[in-house]
């Protein structure tokens, strides 16, 4: 009988892609994804260390496993990714639950074939996790699950060790994939019939920087590969406010696939914050680009990551934080409150901030993104958009899509539309997501 697995990914898109890795290596292996987590052979948590609740999170579930295993002997539970790749972690892990199989880091993740032939044929558990990162790895199979997207990292790791950060510590240092690797695995995306490419890295505007190339850069990447010869749009994420050039503004502009959408994560609108936060640019610096933006990419849209409650933060630090909202009217908000890390720097900062008193702002904050979110869809009542369909929502019945400034919009059709580009007329607006047409 074909055996199945399982994969539960927390965190970020990086986090998505690498479980489609692993499903790449298990599925090369012959097993077959399971719908159903309690019948499958090997369940793999892919998982987050970026705030304390996705720890917590992943823990819970994991522990919840026991049962499974008390029922089937031969079920196998591997548990690896960012949290795993924290100092001491895995040995906690190994203690705390004595059923999990494998554990392994975000370094060796390429290799967890050969830890599962390890475990199979020694019947012993594998722990293995790996102090630094490995040269990347570029003949790890992929097994895609988010048609009509597609992943592509083109970078990994990261070096700006913003002060609250963990990615530094479990990714290991920035490092860019060649660029015709990144190329030829695009232009077999496009081939295969993928309408969407999204390039991931911590921060893709520093992609090429360890080569020293001045013709290896992002904007020159972007460029090359919107002339693939194709159908499909592409995206990026995520940007750097301090490494967005005009380069990447101008690049932007160099094709129709480019989406004008950007994510420019901002974190705080107060320079002092931004300052014990290491992001190494200032309240102005970010004005200023978010106006250059706006005045070179009329229509674009742009999305952010704020947080709220980081040491020293005071009423009037966060006063600003609002008011940047205000000025800039992002599309859309990631909002959160700090969350201490281990081994982070900002983890030893005097001045931590009062969970009542964060949990009021990241409320004050939420309601009024709310209201600039409300309010920007509003203009979008009866224009028609461009929509690329991507699932069928099998509660509301409607099929979903996103347009190029990455607004979720969803439409019935008798017709299976996934993967095409369609028109949608906006018949109702005003809350995250539209509601239309088809056109
Ligand atoms: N606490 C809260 N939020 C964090 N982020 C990163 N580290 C932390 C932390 N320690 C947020 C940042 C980042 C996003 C991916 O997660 O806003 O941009
Ligand atoms: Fe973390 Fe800063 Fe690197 Fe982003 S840029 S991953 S927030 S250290």
């Amino acid at each position: 009988m074909v055996k199945t697995y399982y994969i539960t990914t927390y965190g970020c898109q990086m986090n998505v892609h690498e479980s489609e890795k692993l499903a790449g290596i298990l599925s090369k292996k012959g097993y077959i994804a399971s719908e159903n987590i309690e019948t499958a052979d090997i369940i793999l948590f892919n998982t987050c260390a970026i705030r304390e609740n996705a720890e917590n999170h992943a823990f819970g579930n994991i522990g919840a496993l026991k049962k499974l295993k008390k029922n089937n002997k031969d079920l196998i539970i591997a548990v690896g990714g960012c949290m795993t790749q924290q100092t001491g972690v895995a040995e906690i892990l190994a203690k705390k639950f004595p059923f999990v199989d494998i554990i392994f880091g975000t370094h060796n993740l390429d290799d967890f074939g050969k830890m599962l032939d390890k475990k199979i044929s020694s019947k012993k558990r594998v722990v293995e996790v790996l102090e630094n990162e490995k040269q990347i790895c570029e003949d790890t199979p992929k097994f895609r699950t988010s048609y009509p997207n597609a992943w592509v990292n083109i970078t990994y790791g990261c070096n700006n060790f913003c002060t609250y950060c963990i990615v530094p510590y479990v990714r290991g240092r920035e490092r860019s994939r060649k660029m015709d690797d990144i190329l030829e695995e695009c232009r077999r995306i496009v081939e295969l019939g993928y309408k969407e490419i999204t390039l991931l890295g911590q921060n893709v505007n520093s992609y090429g920087l360890d080569f020293n190339d001045e013709n290896i850069t992002f904007p020159i990447l972007l460029k090359k590969i919107a002339d693939i010869k194709g159908d499909f749009r592409l995206r990026f994420m995520t940007n750097h406010p301090k490494d967005l050039s005009d380069e990447l503004i101008e690049a932007m502009l160099y094709s129709d696939k480019i989406c004008k959408y950007i994510h420019l994560p901002v974190q705080s609108g107060s320079t002092k914050i931004l300052e014990l936060m290491n992001r190494r640019y200032t309240r102005e610096n970010y004005l200023e680009k978010i106006k250059k933006l706006k005045e070179k990419i009329p229509n674009i849209s742009i999305t952010t990551d704020i947080m709220v409650g980081f040491p020293f933060e005071t009423e009037e630090d966060f006063l600003d934080t609002l008011n940047l909202v205000k000025t800039c009217r992002f599309n859309g908000a990631f909002t959160f409150v700090y969350s201490k890390r281990k081994g982070t720097i900002a983890e030893k900062m005097d001045g931590q901030i009062e969970e009542a008193v964060s949990k009021d702002r990241i409320q004050r904050l939420i309601d009024l993104q709310n209201q600039i979110a409300k309010e920007i869809s509003l203009e979008y009542k009866d224009k028609i958009v461009e929509v690329l369909c991507e699932d069928f929502d099998t509660k509301k019945e409607m099929y979903l899509g996103r347009d190029e400034f990455n607004r979720m919009c969803y439409f019935s059709s008798d017709e299976n539309l996934i993967g095409k580009f369609v028109n949608v007329k906006i018949t109702k607006t005003g809350g995250i997501s539209l509601v239309g047409e088809l056109v």
